[in-house]
């Protein structure tokens, strides 16, 4: 997760044993320059046509001026490979006055419009000065754990700034940047509407050492135990959704808890973010195109907040999954390292995936964003910190998430009223957890009738799933 405001300490010196920090990583340099290429070229892909008339944008909480955002990832990416002293004073940057323009914790996000910022060219050239030198540190120098550290810390913020440049482009309506999935996320045969049990019991919650880069939030692995539960297949599809909406979803009250029913009033929302309804017919706004919500009836709804899947679970009788139960799930099908299935794994594990697809939309859990036992704040003290308590934790990664980034306990997290970016969700069957039980539904949704475990989702998606 990336926040605009999201800050960096200079005056940090704290002294990190980045041997611990890189947690038994062992991507070398070969792959660690592939990939800085890789996530450069995926930056340009999304923004190159955005100088000039976009290059600013408009001034809105959720955005960042492009011309900025692209700035910064070079600062970023300048300051913890190039610059980071263990301990120390920091290195000048490259281009004068870097500081005070891209470092977030000094650039105030309202006055980003305002700075003297580098103009286009200038900082694509501050990118590509940047990126030269970090190249030649992976050839010259021998890759030692903090570099190796650093680098992957700036492909991953670098990941996240391309998957925000996506779904900014559609926030403000702009041309569509197709943004293919890096892994096959097709799966056909997963009938959407099924659950699928779990037994509970002992769950490793949070990252185990040795296993690799992992941030700072999932430090570290403690035992949680588990009621038996059941959690649906594949997230909530489109089709699904659009059955909550048509049953008078946004303006039955009793579905909506206090603060979800304080947002939708504020907002005066009465339906999710891009859908309109022409000649009795959902269409969805897809950047500058409206299609036919039959057309994707089938896929996992995107652009939807966690009050809005609160409430359609209230209204479905059903609860979101703890970040546990997710995790369990995940983890007993995928393993706890990673996901990035390439096509053998793919084929391999088809069957089994089955059981949780994943790795299309990110997906809201039921619980707020905290520190697992044992946090400390690395060397990006930002990244997390600020930001326990108030943010919910999604889980599982979109289609524009890298495969790279992709694992079971890689935790998301946005603020609960957020559906610009790329989440939907998943449900659960009320029971197992109940520490987190779902919203109490009025008695109206008893219409849905029959057993609400799992009858209450229908409908199927029997087709292949390709990329929103
Ligand atoms: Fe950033």
């Amino acid at each position: 997760m990336l926040s605009g405001a999201a800050s960096l300490s200079m005056l940090d010196r704290q002294q990190y044993d980045f041997a611990d920090l890189l947690n038994g990583d062992r991507t070398n340099a070969a792959t660690l320059r592939a990939w800085l290429l890789d996530a450069r070229q995926r930056t340009r892909w999304l923004t190159d046509d955005l100088q000039g008339a976009h290059e600013l944008g408009p001034r809105l909480a959720i955005v960042n001026p492009p011309l900025w955002e692209l700035g910064h990832i070079a600062w970023f990416q300048e300051y913890w490979c190039l610059r980071f002293r263990n301990g120390a004073e920091p290195l000048p940057p490259l281009v004068a006055n870097a500081d005070a323009l891209y470092n977030s914790a000094i650039a105030a996000h309202d006055a980003r419009w305002d700075l003297p910022l580098l103009p286009w060219r200038a900082m694509r050239d501050y990118q590509d000065r940047v990126l030269e030198r970090v190249l030649h540190r992976l050839e010259r120098d021998a890759l030692d754990a903090q570099l190796a550290y650093f680098c992957l810390l700036s492909v991953f913020h670098e990941d996240m700034h391309g998957e925000a440049f996506g779904y900014t482009r559609q926030t403000l309506g702009y041309a569509e940047c197709k943004i293919e999935s890096d892994r096959p996320i097709s799966t056909s045969g997963i009938d959407c509407g099924a659950d699928r049990t779990f037994a509970g019991g002992s769950c490793a919650l949070g990252a185990r050492r040795g296993s690799g880069f992992v941030f700072d939030n999932e430090r570290w692995s403690r035992q949680v135990t588990l009621a038996p539960f059941r959690l649906a297949a594949a997230p909530v599809s489109y089709a699904q959704f659009a059955a909550f909406v048509d049953d008078g979803g946004y303006q039955r009250d009793a579905l909506w808890d206090a603060p979800g029913l304080a947002w939708r009033r504020a907002t005066n929302a009465k339906g999710p973010l891009y859908w309109r309804k022409q000649d009795g017919a959902w269409q969805v706004r897809d950047h500058q195109r409206w299609c036919a919500l039959a057309e994707r009836a089938d896929r996992p709804v995107l652009f939807v907040n966690w009050y809005e899947a609160q409430a359609f679970c209230a209204w479905a009788r059903r609860r979101l999954p703890t970040e546990a139960e997710w995790t369990l799930a995940a983890e007993s099908i995928y393993g706890h390292q990673d996901t990035s299935l390439d096509q053998a794994r793919f084929e391999a594990k088809k069957e089994a995936i089955a059981s949780m697809r994943y790795g299309e939309i990110w997906e809201w859990t039921a619980d707020w964003f905290q520190p697992y036992e044992g946090f400390s704040a690395g060397p990006y003290r930002e990244y997390s910190a600020p930001w326990f308590g108030d943010h919910i934790v999604l889980r599982g990664g979109c289609f524009a998430t890298r495969s790279r980034l992709l694992r079971p306990g890689y935790r998301n997290f946005y603020t609960p009223d957020r559906r610009d970016v790329y989440a939907g969700f998943r449900t659960a069957a009320l029971g197992g957890d109940s520490s987190t039980a779902a919203l109490d539904g009025d008695s109206s949704t008893a219409a849905l009738g029959g057993d609400s475990s799992t009858a209450a989702l229908g409908g199927g998606c029997a087709n292949s799933i390709t990329s929103p």
